[in-house]
């Protein structure tokens, strides 16, 4: 007899039914967004921390191999276990309601913080989980709206939410339907979204710069970083002096942080990446957030590397226009069986996940030694996701070294395998920022060997040329047959079963999972992955390089 048992999730109290199947497929059958990616005890998207209950693990095939994701004793993989009794189980950082993208906000206040420049507090009716530098798009009655920075850190200030809006001429919110806002009005909020986030990284100098209301993105990077009493310097740009509409607040943390210094940059004086390169700061260390006009970004991330800056470490948001007009052409509507997402799949946050996965990938390409073990480097990959925010890997983090960049994902690797002073090597990250799944990968050639360097050029062709025969409206199949004869044009092999796959929120293993290469149909933009790994035809050399499908990579 199939004995049932009752698991009960904590904190929810909510339950669900289990006997001899996997607790995962239980849970899914109970219609539970439950977190999981593989299906193997590989990813550890599935895992849980048992509170009470006893488990056992699931038999495996003689020839499969065991799962690999490290666990601590009183963690277990929802997919490789079943229940033996009753359970209390946890899912950290895991809500089974999956948060609304769109909340109502009532309105608290509104005053003016210079001549043309407003704040606005709200109370959302949920509060909202939101990293410092985050923003939400405020909704206009159709279905238009626009983006405003989140200026405070909301978890501190009992769940407000403040925002710092400046008027612009003829603007329909900031010149004419905020002025009729009320205390007690509601608004439509949706997010929070955005990766020009408090990164946490070590005891490192912080550099911020803005311009005009660039500063309210700035201002909870700043208030994160004054709580690590890190050195931090802040550089605001503006017109006149009315602009710095924050000063009060900016001269009492000077006296309060010894290590913080603000400089008001009037354009009259000259630009803020001018004053801060003549204040000769140690650029090779430094972290930069740089948040307002498109052109002061440009700029600061020019000169900023130009003087040693890394640049995984500059972290920017743009204050564009953001109205539907403004947003150019609107995508094509996804596929509804091959393209499913999930309520909370946003254009805005697979943009963030993806500019995060990218920072990510830098950062730990840039922490690899000559020396150290695959094994090491999957430790420390994983220590950089976790303090850079990923709440999960949806597939397991691959590193590989020299011989090992032939093989397949899946495919054991040698954890012992040191990387050499000559040598290749692939990273494959695939993290969940904010509830949006990342993916990102690519090559990095350690010293000179002609044939490490020659695999990167011709992979990095090869997918050059496939996105843009993407652009041309090629199905997924074609997409790789094309990758194919591209490859080999350039004496290369393409490893083709590593075949590409659908990206959302996460997780998207909820929905049909085909493979890119098996797709019929075009495959729209931020949906899907294009993944090409190529292989020498007799050399133990491979290179690997992916990313998601988008108009404007
Ligand atoms: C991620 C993000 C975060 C943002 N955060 C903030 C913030 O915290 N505070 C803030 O004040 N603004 C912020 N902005 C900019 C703000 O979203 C836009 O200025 C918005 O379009 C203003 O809406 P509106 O309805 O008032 O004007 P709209 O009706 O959108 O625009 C009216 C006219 O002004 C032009 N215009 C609008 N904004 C700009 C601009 N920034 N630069 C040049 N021309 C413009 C438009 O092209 C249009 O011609 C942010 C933008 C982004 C993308
Ligand atoms: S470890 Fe269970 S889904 Fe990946």
């Amino acid at each position: 007899m199939n004995t049932r048992h009752v698991i009960e999730l904590s904190p929810s109290g909510k339950t669900f039914e289990a006997g001899d199947e996997l607790l995962l497929d239980a849970m899914l059958a109970h219609g539970l967004s439950v977190p999981f990616s593989c299906r193997r005890g590989a990813c550890g998207s599935c895992k849980v921390v048992v509170a009470e209950g006893q488990y056992r693990a699931k038999q495996l095939a003689p020839d499969a191999p065991a799962p690999c994701y490290p666990l601590a004793a009183n963690e277990m993989l929802l997919c490789q276990s079943h229940a033996c009794g009753d359970m209390r189980l946890e899912i950290p950082g895991w809500s089974l309601d999956s948060p609304a993208l769109v909340v109502e906000a009532t309105m608290l206040s509104k005053r003016a913080l210079s001549p043309d420049i407003i704040e606005l507090v709200v109370m959302p009716d949920t509060p909202l989980a939101v990293r410092a530098g985050q923003y939400l798009k405020i909704q206009l009655v159709d279905g238009d709206s626009r983006c405003f920075s989140i200026a405070n850190l909301p978890a501190e200030d009992e769940g407000r939410l403040v925002f710092q809006i400046r008027q612009v001429s003829g603007g329909l919110f900031s010149e004419t339907l905020l002025g009729g806002l009320e205390a007690g009005d509601l608004l439509q909020l949706e997010g929070p979204f955005g990766a020009c986030t408090w990164q946490d990284h070590d005891d490192t100098p912080v550099v911020l710069f803005a311009t005009g209301t660039g500063y309210a993105g700035i201002k909870p990077i700043l208030l994160s970083a004054l709580k690590r009493d890190v050195e931090v310097t802040l550089y605001w740009g503006g017109a006149q002096p009315a602009d710095f509409y924050d000063r009060v607040f900016l001269d009492a943390a000077v006296i309060e942080h010894p290590r913080f210094h603000w400089h008001p940059v009037l354009a009259s004086q000259g630009r803020v990446e001018e004053v801060a390169l003549s204040h000769g700061h140690h650029w090779e260390v430094a972290h930069v957030y740089a948040c307002g006009s498109g052109a002061m970004i440009t700029q600061v991330r020019t000169e900023c590397l130009e003087a040693g800056l890394p640049g995984h470490r500059f972290v920017a948001e743009a204050f564009v226009p953001s109205g539907r007009s403004s947003a150019g052409t609107a995508s094509k509507p996804l596929h509804p069986v091959w393209e499913k997402v999930g309520p909370r799949y946003s254009l805005d946050g697979m943009l963030a996940a993806r500019d995060q996965s990218i920072r990510a990938l830098a950062a730990i390409a840039s922490r690899l030694q000559v020396g150290m073990t695959t094994g090491e480097a999957l430790d420390m990959a994983a220590e950089q996701l976790q303090a850079m925010g990923a709440s999960h890997t949806w597939h397991p983090t691959y590193i590989r070294f020299g011989d090992d960049t032939v093989r397949p994902p899946r495919e054991g690797i040698d954890r012992q395998r040191r990387l050499r002073a000559t040598d290749i090597v692939v990273v494959d990250l695939g993290p969940v920022w904010d509830g949006y799944e990342g993916d990102y990968g690519d090559t990095f050639v350690f010293g000179e060997s002609p044939l490490h360097l020659a695999c990167r050029t011709a992979l990095h062709e090869v997918f050059d040329a496939t996105r843009d025969a993407w652009l041309g409206g090629l199905t997924g199949r074609e997409l790789y047959d094309f990758a194919e004869q591209s490859a080999v044009s350039k004496g290369w092999r393409l490893a083709r079963n590593l075949a590409g796959h659908r990206l959302a929120d996460f997780p998207h293993a909820l929905f049909e999972c085909k493979d890119l290469a098996d797709l019929e149909i075009p495959p729209s933009e931020m949906a899907w992955v294009l993944e090409i790994q190529l292989c020498h035809p007799t050399e133990p050399v491979g290179g690997f390089f992916e990313d998601m499908l988008m108009l404007q990579a």
